[in-house]
């Protein structure tokens, strides 16, 4: 496991200043080059996950959904797509949150996740919690059981995890 998660950690490439100064941008897309560290990351998911009566795996966009629709299938379960506003074109409840400046909105279909459905919230990475936390109120909102968070990468210093209230949130990759 610890050799998965070395390769893993070792494919995701570091950018710095991106997209503005003093930003160490995380970029997943080069894991996505290494078959075999982007197999064991969808693996560990899975791994953790099967067997565990969750019937939808949330992703949010857009990294997100890269990684959410490989553990949906693996284990079983509905994937439902977290939206940016105004992009599904269905009836959609929306949950707002703060970024550094202004506020940004996700949203899901009305309908895709039912009272009592068990929920995995997949997305690439967690900086200030405040996406994740937005997620995690859309699905209660609707009474769904949020089983768990799911990330590639988490961003220690930035405490998003606390953000999440009693959430669990598991990471493959801490960078500090
Ligand atoms: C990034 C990242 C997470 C979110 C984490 O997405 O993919 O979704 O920020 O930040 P937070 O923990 O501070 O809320 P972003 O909105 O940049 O866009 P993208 O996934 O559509 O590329
Ligand atoms: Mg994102």
């Amino acid at each position: 496991k610890d050799q998965r998660i070395a390769g893993i950690t070792s494919a995701i490439r570091v950018i710095p200043d991106f997209p503005k100064p003093g930003i160490l941008f995380q970029d997943i897309t080069t894991l996505l080059l290494d078959v075999k560290a982007f197999k064991d990351a969808i693996d560990l998911f899975v791994e953790r996950y099967k067997g565990k009566n969750i019937t939808v795996v949330a992703g949010i966009e857009a990294r997100g959904f890269i990684f959410g629709p490989p553990i949906a299938l693996a284990i079983g379960a509905k994937f439902v797509p977290l939206r940016k506003p105004r992009k599904l074109p269905g009836p959609v409840i929306s949950e707002e949150y703060s970024l550094e400046y202004g506020t940004d909105k996700i949203e899901m279909h009305i309908g895709a996740v039912h009272e009592g459905e068990r929920v995995l919230i997949i997305d690439d990475l967690i900086a200030t919690g405040g996406t994740l936390c937005a997620a995690i109120k859309l699905l209660e909102r609707v009474g769904a059981e949020v089983v768990e968070c799911a990330c590639v990468i988490e961003l220690p210093e930035l405490k998003g995890k606390d953000k999440l209230g009693c959430k669990p949130l598991f990471v493959l990759v801490s960078s500090d």
